[in-house]
């Protein structure tokens, strides 16, 4: 049976595609106030300013191609039982074609009904509007978890860590909880990697590749493949 390598990827692993990451010096959260765009009180503030923010991550995102980060994660299936947990709202895990992504903080090519959470839609590459209604008439909102709301996909990432072999941490400052705790919750036999240009603290041993997403994905995956 193949070993389990679950990986937690942040805004670092998309920065090489050209997305912007949140806090670093050039980041989004220097150019916006997360308390002006991110949370459900800016929106019930001034819904175009959010619908403006969260239309234009959409577009630039549809500018963007998977990197060779995102690849080399595919790679590692060929050997290995992989499930990515990202904190990003972009689709370039699975535009590179990895099997099992669970996204911790929503998806930007869907959208909900701004009463219902469970009211889900598609809505590619296109902008929300005001006015755009969701099945149940209320006023559609990114499917995006902003903060202060409750993150419904842990659970089954906090399973998931449970049972890996291997934890890969890659391009996320290690920040935002609920999904920086994921980490506890690795069996302390698993190899942990950590993958980022800069130092990030965590609390248990991990090997750090002090590389961009680009370059050092590929090392920790030949390591693991010739592991296994
Ligand atoms: N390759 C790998 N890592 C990179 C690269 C790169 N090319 N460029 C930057 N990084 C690293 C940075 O050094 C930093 O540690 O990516 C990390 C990005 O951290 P953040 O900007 O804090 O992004 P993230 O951790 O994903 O943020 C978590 O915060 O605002 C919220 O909801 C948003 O999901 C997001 C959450």
């Amino acid at each position: 049976m193949k070993k389990k390598a679950v990986i937690l990827t942040g805004a670092g692993i998309s920065a090489e595609s050209g997305i912007s990451t949140f806090r670093d010096s050039d980041g989004l959260w220097e150019r916006y106030r997360v308390e002006d765009v991110a949370t459900p009180e800016a929106f019930a503030r001034n819904p175009q300013m959010v619908l403006d923010f969260y239309n234009q991550r959409r577009r630039q995102l549809f500018q963007a191609r998977p990197n060779e980060g995102h690849r080399q994660l595919v790679r590692l299936e060929e050997k290995y039982d992989v499930r990515v947990i990202t904190q990003n709202i972009d689709n370039l895990h699975e535009q590179a074609g990895s099997s099992v992504v669970l996204h911790l903080h929503g998806l930007l090519t869907q959208a909900r009904s701004s009463v219902d959470e469970s009211l889900i839609v598609d809505i590619g590459s296109r902008d929300i509007r005001l006015g755009d209604r969701a099945p149940d008439g209320a006023q559609l909102r990114p499917h995006i978890v902003w903060f202060g709301e409750a993150v419904p996909n842990i659970e089954p990432a906090v399973r998931l860590c449970a049972e890996a072999d291997v934890f890969v941490v890659i391009g996320t400052s290690m920040n935002v909880y609920p999904a920086a705790g994921l980490i506890h919750y690795v069996p302390s036999a698993a190899r942990c990697y950590l993958i980022d240009p800069k130092a990030v603290p965590v609390s248990r041993p991990v090997t750090v590749v002090c590389q961009k997403a680009g370059t050092g994905v590929k090392v920790v995956v030949d390591e693991l493949l010739s592991l296994a």
